[in-house]
């Protein structure tokens, strides 16, 4: 017989890499843990996919791009495609028995799905369109999730036990809808990443155990706000401005910007206002899933005050102020705003 050579072997076994196989990897072994998470990995993934795919069409079918005229519970214009999105990561997750509840950005309460809750003991939170603003130009987009087990019975139907520490997610991660779609995981094993292969329809592994540089010469904030901002913030970009080396990049999807900080390195900044001192981003649903994924890659996030996966959230869409990157440059951030410079 003919042997395959040990390279052949590799790329082989590289390209069989799939998602689904790379979580059940994970958990070293067969446990009803691991099946479980896996399963609901190739759902958020199979969700991936379908808003990959129309993405991909928008500007070719009727009524998929534009405002819908709703305005949603964080009081902005709902996108057509964050409804779409939305809409998807429920339906994926129907007939599962894995997913008893998802919370999203997009929705007042969560959405219980009853024929999954006897046996579905997990919670999934999600931003299901991130950098809305970009959807009717063409530009990167983002979806981000995070895995949550349920406590408690929530006999109440309020899923009180969400209002707890980004310490509770046992994964998150996010997919970004660039060039090619990748999605980015981690279940406190390290951070991976998978890109789309649109011949095969699965996400393969690209790069294992990902680790963001301890620096980094991008900073990413939108200055537009910059006479909204506490003085400390102004004194730290005033830094940036005078120091040789920065560079800003600003995309308007956070998921792309933290996709290139996690791995060229930097930090990434949405600080509160004087009016809004909790910022626009959602505790929940975009700041702690990002917050453990640069974790596990090294990384740091915090208010600026306290690490971000330290928060206890008062309330399901809460706010929350965010700076995320690389370790030094998040400490620079933090030290003008703790001590003034
Ligand atoms: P979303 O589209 O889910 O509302 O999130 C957008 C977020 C984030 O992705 C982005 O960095 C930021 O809001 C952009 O906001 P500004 O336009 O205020 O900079
Ligand atoms: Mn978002
Ligand atoms: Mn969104």
């Amino acid at each position: 017989m003919v042997q395959a050579s040990e390279h052949e072997d590799k790329a082989l076994d590289r390209d069989c890499t799939t998602l689904s196989r790379h979580v059940l990897q994970q958990f070293q072994g067969f446990s009803a843990q691991a099946q479980d998470l896996s399963a609901l990995m190739n759902r958020v993934a199979l969700a991936g996919k379908l808003v990959a795919r129309h993405l991909s069409r928008a500007g070719l079918m009727e009524g998929v791009l534009g405002f819908t005229g709703e305005v949603n519970v964080q009081g902005e214009s709902v996108k057509k495609m964050d409804v779409y999105a939305n809409d998807v990561f429920i339906s994926v997750f129907k007939q599962s028995g894995l997913v008893c509840r998802l919370a999203s950005e997009e929705m007042d309460e969560p959405y219980y799905i009853p024929e999954n809750c006897p046996i579905g003991r997990y919670t999934l939170l999600y931003d299901p369109i991130d950098g809305s603003s970009n959807t009717d130009t063409n530009l990167s987009l983002g979806s981000i999730f995070a895995i949550r087990q349920q406590e408690g019975d929530d006999i109440d139907g309020k899923a009180k036990d969400l209002l707890s520490t980004g310490d509770k997610q046992i994964g998150a991660g996010y997919i970004l809808y660039g060039p090619s779609t990748m999605l980015v995981y981690t279940m406190g094993k390290g951070v991976h990443s998978f890109t789309l292969d649109p011949s095969l329809g699965e996400f393969i592994l690209t790069e294992e155990n990902i680790k963001i540089p301890d620096s980094g010469s991008v900073y990413s904030v939108n200055e537009g706000n910059f006479w909204q901002w506490e003085e400390s913030v102004r004194e730290y970009v005033r830094y940036v401005h005078r120091t040789e080396g920065y560079s800003a990049r600003y995309s308007g999807a956070m998921v792309s910007d933290i996709h290139r900080i996690l791995v060229q390195g930097g930090v990434f900044l949405y600080p509160g206002t004087v009016q809004k001192p909790e910022g626009k981003l959602r505790l929940l649903y975009e700041s702690a899933p990002l917050a453990y994924v640069i974790e596990q890659a090294g990384g740091r996030a915090t208010t600026g005050r306290m690490n971000i996966l330290d928060v206890v959230p008062q309330k399901l869409h809460q706010r929350t102020p965010l700076i995320i990157g690389s370790k030094e440059n998040v400490a620079k951030v933090e030290s003008f705003i703790q001590n003034g410079h």
